[in-house]
């Protein structure tokens, strides 16, 4: 028997580096979804296949070994052997386990498929071994799975993965779930540029730490900023909204996460008629979203095409994580 669970990606609206420190990040869960497949082993080994991603290995006493792919994507896979352990524990069971790993979400662009991978493990070892995870138990248990590759989550990315929608979530505070009455389209330009979302974290900090009391305004703002921009999602205030991407982008790049190419898709995307554009997720590559009136939607595509930039249409999704039994002969 094994266990299939699927956890989507994400959009920050708002709020990314500024939600580490303070106030609130407004989070979209988007209908790209991550699969892990979990099954128990007769060894104690913990056996990650993500041979799409172009690696695989194995964690056995804490050490990996490279199946296929270099032997420090075990880093990547760490999270995931973290995770099950976690939950192993939780439960008061101990096994080897295989995770079968595929993803639909583009890997270390700001999309979240690393938390979508971890909240997916974490509900899938959960359900192999009946343990009935609650929503709650999932965000916390993948969060010490999180924390391995990123170092300081807030943990927004985890709760909007466990929990999908629309979200305000605030580190030390919790999560509000909220809803549309109707879609808002945002496009995502994707500068196909990975980078690493710890790296880019301990950035911010460096750069706090050295000019505290100058960054610090500057992520109050932020942070006033998401709130206001959630009111202004909430009313369906759509001028407003884009102005205060607009505005979130600029603190962004004082902040230092934005780039050359993130820059170029942004401006690409605000000259064929986009409302707003900013950076999404830790910036430093990765990708950016538009928000445009249904008739631009089409020229800031190709605006951000004609950048060197991908255009990827998504849709919002009140689904959070989701598991199912597999019984021999389900795929
Ligand atoms: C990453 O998706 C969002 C950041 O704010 C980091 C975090 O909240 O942990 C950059």
């Amino acid at each position: 028997m094994s266990v299939e669970a699927t956890a989507p990606g994400k959009l920050i609206l708002f709020g990314e580096h500024s939600v580490v420190y303070k106030g609130p990040a407004v989070v979209l869960a988007i209908d790209r979804r991550a699969r892990v497949v979990a099954s128990k082993r007769e060894d104690k080994r913990i056996y990650i296949d993500a041979d799409d991603l172009g690696f695989s290995g194995y964690f056995e006493d804490g050490d990996y070994t490279a199946v296929t792919g270099k032997i420090w994507r075990g880093r990547n896979m760490m999270a995931l052997s973290v995770a099950a352990q976690k939950v192993m524990a939780k439960l008061g069971v101990s096994s080897g386990i295989n995770l079968m790993v595929r993803s639909m979400i583009p890997i270390a662009v700001g999309l979240g498929s690393s938390a979508a991978v971890c909240v997916a493990t974490t509900a899938a070892v959960g359900e192999l071994f009946e343990g009935h995870l609650s929503q709650e138990s999932i965000a916390e248990l993948s969060y010490e799975g999180e924390k391995v590759i990123h170092g300081n989550p807030s943990g927004v990315d985890n709760h909007v993965a466990t929990f999908g929608g629309i979200m305000r979530y605030e580190r030390g505070v919790g999560f509000e779930r909220l809803k549309l009455k109707d879609p808002i389209p945002f496009i995502v330009g994707n500068t196909r540029r990975k980078r690493s979302t710890r790296n880019m974290v301990e950035g911010v900090k460096a750069l706090r730490d050295r000019n505290l009391e100058v960054v610090d305004p500057i992520i109050y703002t932020m942070a006033s900023l998401s709130q206001v921009g959630l009111n202004a999602l909430m009313k369906r205030d759509i001028g407003k909204l884009g102005d205060l991407m607009n505005l979130n982008h600029g603190l962004l790049s004082a902040l230092g996460v934005s780039t050359f190419e993130l820059d170029a898709l942004v401006y690409a995307a605000r000259a064929e008629g986009a409302l707003g554009a900013k950076l999404t997720g830790a910036g430093g590559g990765g990708c950016m979203i538009a928000l445009a009136n249904e008739e631009f939607l089409g020229r800031v595509e190709k605006g951000i095409r004609n950048a060197r930039g991908q255009s990827i249409r998504v849709n919002l999704t009140d689904e959070g994580v989701k598991t199912r039994r597999l019984e021999s002969g389900d795929s």
